[in-house]
């Protein structure tokens, strides 16, 4: 897989996929990331990538020349492009298991206060939120999805865990709670049954706990999904 990250904060997109498992994946040839500056692609003299909105109203918009001109250099055939917006579809571990059999994604960063709309009409195929909060700028959330799709592709975990095990795989639950060694640390002890080495045991527990986990923390997990709209 390709990646391509346009935006104006290129080494907020890539510290974090410079190190751990997604830095090996790079090493072992799994991907290729590669993060632009947007300005480089600003053609007055002033590397001008914002303007006012037209029509009033506060802050700074993303001009279309830049993005477009970015595009044009980077699609290629298979290319999937991405804005990542507050205004986006939440972004779900489906997604990020869906975006593992894409060849190219390339990432559009927004400006937190967004994007002239004619970029998104014309070059984005997905608008992304990673979630309902607003950040400075859509950088961190390309480096967020792009951690997801990465440690899913194949080699990139290594052999030591499978991410089929782990919360918001199928069911839908979150993971169960875990220990490790000692088994008795400052009185606050290890469950017996995860010492018991009965694995019908120790299974059920995990899908208790895990069941209680998602009730507090996530009781939406547990909803059946809505009604689908009759046309
Ligand atoms: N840019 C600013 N906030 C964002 C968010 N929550 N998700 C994606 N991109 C963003």
């Amino acid at each position: 897989m390709r990646i391509d990250i346009v935006t104006l904060f290129p080494e907020i997109a890539l510290a974090p996929l410079n190190e751990s498992i997604i830095k090996r994946a790079q090493g072992a040839g799994i991907v290729e990331i590669h993060s632009h500056d947007l300005r480089s692609w600003a053609r007055d003299k002033h590397r001008k990538t914002d303007d006012y909105l037209c029509g009033g109203g506060q802050g700074m918009l993303l001009k279309p020349e830049p993005l477009f001109a970015a595009v044009k250099d980077l699609r290629r055939e298979t290319t999937l492009v991405i804005l990542t917006t507050p205004q986006g579809r939440p972004f779900k571990q489906e997604d990020a298991r869906r975006l593992t059999t894409c060849d190219h994604l390339l990432f559009l960063c927004g400006h937190y206060e967004g994007v002239d709309h004619r970029i998104i009409e014309e070059l984005v195929d997905e608008e992304i939120s990673i979630g309902d909060y607003v950040l400075t700028n859509g950088a961190l959330a390309s480096a967020v999805i792009c951690d997801a799709v990465v440690r899913l592709l194949p080699g990139a975990l290594g052999d030591e865990r499978s991410p089929e095990e782990e919360s918001f795989s199928n069911p839908n639950l979150l993971e169960a709670p875990a220990y490790t060694k000692p088994v008795d640390f400052r009185g606050l002890k290890v469950p017996e049954v995860l010492l018991s080495g009965h694995h019908g045991e120790i299974e059920k527990w995990k899908r208790e706990r895990a069941l209680e986990r998602t009730r507090r923390n996530r009781p939406d997990l547990l909803e059946p999904p809505p009604a689908t709209e009759q046309e």
